[in-house]
């Protein structure tokens, strides 16, 4: 096992993923996006309204309460943008997003959900949209949000047999199993009980099926959304509870439940292939 430095707004490379934590336009300029942004002029917020209401509002609803034309079809909701209330974030539990957040989910889109990725987008328009969904919400005015706690993801630990047996012991100890089930696959006592902030029934993860996955598309980003917790659901934060580096030895076995062949040097080949290549990273930009 070796270590690896990172740091949230350098450009890092794990196992072959070339992951970027950077964000701003242009993406060489970091995202210290943690204290109220300045406020953006009105052509960039007419801008990203238009862009909304062609692009968001047949889902999302044109006022962004997630009542939208189509909504009514979706299995799952479109999320009520007017709450403030954000699940795919790097910031500590029950915080806002930072813009770059928001960007990401975007970018991405949310994987399995209704939610498309629009990276065929410009990226100025897309930081345009980012900062009119901000109006949509009260709190993103409020100067006591700030400044934000973006999550510190210390020293990454490579995956190795060790880190993986690790990883599975803080699963079971931190009651992760209690949900996703002892093997990961989102059957867990309590899993079939779940209810979201917005009321809607939730189900956690199959963390051993990769397209059950919404928001990781890499191990960091396993690390990310279980230290963050995912606010509006009952998925907690782990960030106070767990060291940085028992974070990465169970974020090493979560992303193992489903892609072993990746890392533990090519032995377990029944694994299914991993859902993402290098080049389809969450976190990069095009
Ligand atoms: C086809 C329907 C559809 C369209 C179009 C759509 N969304 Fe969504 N969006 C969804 C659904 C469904 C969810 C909730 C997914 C879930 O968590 O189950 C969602 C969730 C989100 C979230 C919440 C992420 C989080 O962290 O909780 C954001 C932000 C968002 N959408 C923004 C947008 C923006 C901006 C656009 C336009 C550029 C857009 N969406 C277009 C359906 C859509
Ligand atoms: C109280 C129930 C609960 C507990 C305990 C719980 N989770 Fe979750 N988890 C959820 C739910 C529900 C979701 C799905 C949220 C969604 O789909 O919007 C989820 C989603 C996730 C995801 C996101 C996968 C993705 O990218 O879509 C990861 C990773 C995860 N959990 C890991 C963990 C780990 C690791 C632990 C223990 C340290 C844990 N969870 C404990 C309920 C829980």
């Amino acid at each position: 096992m070796y270590l690896q430095t990172l740091t949230i707004a350098a450009a890092i490379s794990i196992a072959g993923l070339t992951v970027k934590f950077s964000g701003g336009d242009p993406s060489t300029t970091p995202d210290p996006m943690t204290t109220a942004t300045p406020v953006p002029s009105t052509e960039t917020l007419e801008h990203g309204k238009a862009m909304f209401n062609i692009s968001c509002a047949p889902c999302h609803g044109a006022d962004g309460t997630g009542n939208g034309p189509i909504s009514a079809n979706l299995r799952s909701k479109p999320r009520d943008l007017t709450k403030g209330i954000y699940l795919n974030r790097s910031t500590a539990s029950g915080e806002l997003p930072t813009d770059y957040d928001l960007f990401r989910t975007i970018t991405t889109g949310l994987h399995n959900t209704a939610m498309p990725s629009f990276r065929q987008m410009r990226q100025q328009d897309r930081w345009a949209i980012v900062q009119y969904i901000k109006t949509l919400s009260p709190r993103f005015a409020d100067s006591t949000e700030y400044p934000l706690d973006v999550l510190n993801v210390g020293t990454q630990v490579l995956p190795s047999p060790q880190s993986l047996e690790r990883g599975r012991t803080l699963f079971l100890q931190m009651q992760c199993a209690n949900c996703h089930g002892s093997g990961g696959e989102g059957n867990g006592p309590s899993a079939s009980s779940l209810v979201d902030d917005f009321k809607n029934p939730i189900r956690p993860t199959d963390l051993t099926n990769p397209s059950d996955y919404k928001f990781s598309h890499s191990v960091l980003d396993v690390f990310r959304i279980f230290s963050t917790g995912l606010n509006g659901t009952p998925m907690p934060s782990y960030a106070a509870s767990l060291s940085e580096t028992d974070r990465w030895h169970l974020a090493n076995y979560v992303w193992s439940l489903q892609s072993t062949d990746q890392y533990v040097d090519g032995r377990n080949t029944d694994s299914p292939a991993p859902k993402q290549t290098g080049s389809e990273s969450s976190d990069s930009q095009q």
